[in-house]
C-alpha cells in the first residue's frame, strides 16, 4: 500500500510517499526557516502564505522522487492538528482537494502521534538510501516514547497501534521551544537547537547552576522556569536589573559567557528527560524506547540516553526528527491496519489545539 502524507503544520512544507508503513519512497520537504530567522521565531502569516507558494510542487516532487504517478496512491494521509491553523488550513484543503480529484480515500493524523512513526522507517528506495542513516532495530511494542519538539513534551506508552496513553506532558513551554528562546536570548540565530549545541561545545555545563524543574505529576514536565533561570542568570552576568530590556543583553556577553549559559542550559534542559523517561521506562517495563521529535536530532542528548539505558534507544534519522510527511503516512498505514475511519474530504477542518 503506497500512500501519500502531507504535513504543513508549522513551518515545513512536506509531502513523502511511504510504502507499507516502513519503505520511505520519496520525503520532500521546503522548509520556510530562512524566512522567520530574521524574527528568531516562526512567523504564522509567512509559513501560512510560503505553504501556499509551494504545497503543490512538493508534492510533485514526492511522486516524481518516487517515481509513480497518481494511479498508484492508495490513499492520502494529512496532519490536521495540532499546529497553526493558517498552515494547517493549507495541507488539510490541498489534501482534500486532491482527494476528490484523484478519486482517493483520505484519512486525517495527528502530528504529535506520528512524530515516533518516523523511526518505523527502516528501509528507502535506492535513490534515498544512501542519504539516510535508518534505524536498524525495529519498535515492538509496549513503546515508551518520549516526543520532543518545537510544540510539544510529553512521555507516551503505546500498547499498540490503536491504544496509547499520555503518560505526562509539559505543563507550560515544550522542550524545543525553550531552546529556541533561550537561543533567541543569547542572539543566537533561529532554530534554537542547533545552534545552543554548537554554542554548548566550548562551555562548560557546570558554569551557571539552573533549578530542576518541580511538576504536579511524576512523568510531566516544565520549562518556562529554566528559561527565566536563564535570563535571571545572564541579567546578573552582565550585571543589569529585571528593566534592561532582554533583547540587548546578548550584545553585552562575551562568546565565552554564552557558550557557558547555553551548555548549562542544554545539560539540565536534557537531565530533565533523561531522568523522567528513566522512571518511566523502570516503570512500565516497556520493549522499546524511542524518541522522536525536532529534539531528538540533539546529539548531547542521544550521548546522556546511551549512558541512562542499557537497550539501544530507537531515534529516526536525523532528517526524520524534526517534521516531514514520511512519519505522517507511515502513521496513517498502522491506523489503517487497525481500522480507523475515512476522513470526510468534502468537510474534515484542521483542529490546531488537537491532543493525543
Ligand atoms: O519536530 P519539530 O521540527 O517541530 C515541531 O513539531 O515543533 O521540532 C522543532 C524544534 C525546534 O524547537 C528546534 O529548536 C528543535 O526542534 N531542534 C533541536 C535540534 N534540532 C532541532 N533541539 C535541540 N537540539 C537540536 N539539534
Ligand atoms: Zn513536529
Amino acid at each position: 500500500m503506497k500512500i501519500l502524507g502531507i504535513e504543513s503544520s508549522c513551518d515545513e512544507t512536506a509531502a513523502s510517499v511511504v510504502e507499507d508503513g516502513h519503505k520511505m519512497l520519496s520525503n520532500s520537504i521546503a522548509s520556510s526557516v530562512d524566512l522567520h530567522a530574521a524574527y528568531g521565531g516562526v512567523v504564522p502569516e509567512i509559513a501560512a502564505r510560503s505553504h501556499l507558494e509551494v504545497i503543490i510542487p512538493t508534492i510533485k516532487d514526492a511522486l516524481k522522487t518516487a517515481k509513480i504517478d497518481w494511479s498508484e496512491i492508495d490513499a492520502i494521509a494529512v496532519t490536521y492538528g495540532p499546529g497553526l491553523s493558517g498552515s494547517l488550513l493549507i495541507g488539510v484543503m490541498t489534501a482534500r482537494t486532491l482527494a476528490i480529484t484523484e478519486d482517493k480515500p483520505l484519512y486525517a493524523i495527528n502530528h504529535v502521534e506520528a512524530h515516533p512513526y518516523a523511526t518505523f522507517i527502516n528501509k528507502a528506495s535506492s535513490s534515498l538510501s544512501a542519504s539516510y542513516h535508518l534505524p536498524t532495530t525495529k519498535p515492538e511494542f509496549p513503546i515508551l516514547a518520549l516526543i520532543i519538539s518545537g510544540g510539544h513534551t510529553q512521555l507516551v506508552l503505546f500498547e499498540n497501534h490503536a491504544k496509547y496513553k499520555v503518560l505526562g506532558q509539559t505543563a507550560d513551554d515544550a522542550v524545543g521551544e525553550a531552546f529556541d528562546k533561550v537561543a533567541k536570548l543569547l542572539g543566537l540565530p533561529f532554530p534554537g537547537g542547533p545552534s545552543i549545541t554548537k554554542a554548548a561545545q566550548a562551555g562548560d555545563p557546570q558554569a551557571v547552576r539552573m533549578p530542576i524543574p518541580k511538576t504536579a505529576g511524576q512523568y510531566d514536565f516544565s520549562y518556562s522556569g529554566l528559561k527565566t533561570a536563564v535570563l535571571r542568570a545572564t541579567q546578573q552576568m552582565v550585571g543589569v536589573g529585571f528593566d534592561f530590556p532582554s533583547f540587548k543583553l546578548s550584545e553585552r556577553l562575551s562568546v565565552a559567557q554564552k557558550a557557558n549559559i547555553a551548555a548549562s542550559f542544554e545539560a539540565t534542559a536534557i537531565e530533565v528527560l533523561a531522568a523522567k523517561t528513566f522512571k518511566a521506562f523502570e516503570a512500565y517495563k516497556p520493549k522499546s524506547l524511542v524518541v522522536a521529535g525536532g529534539v531528538a536530532a540533539n546529539t548531547a542528548l542521544r550521548a546522556r540516553f546511551k549512558e541512562q539505558f542499557s537497550l539501544p534507544v530507537i531515534y529516526p534519522d536525523i532528517k526524520l526528527c524534526t517534521d516531514n510527511a514520511a512519519m505522517i503516512a507511515a502513521l496513517a498505514f498502522y491506523r489503517i491496519q487497525v481500522g480507523d475511519k475515512l476522513a470526510d474530504s468534502f468537510k474534515l477542518s484542521p483542529i490546531p489545539s488537537l491532543e493525543m
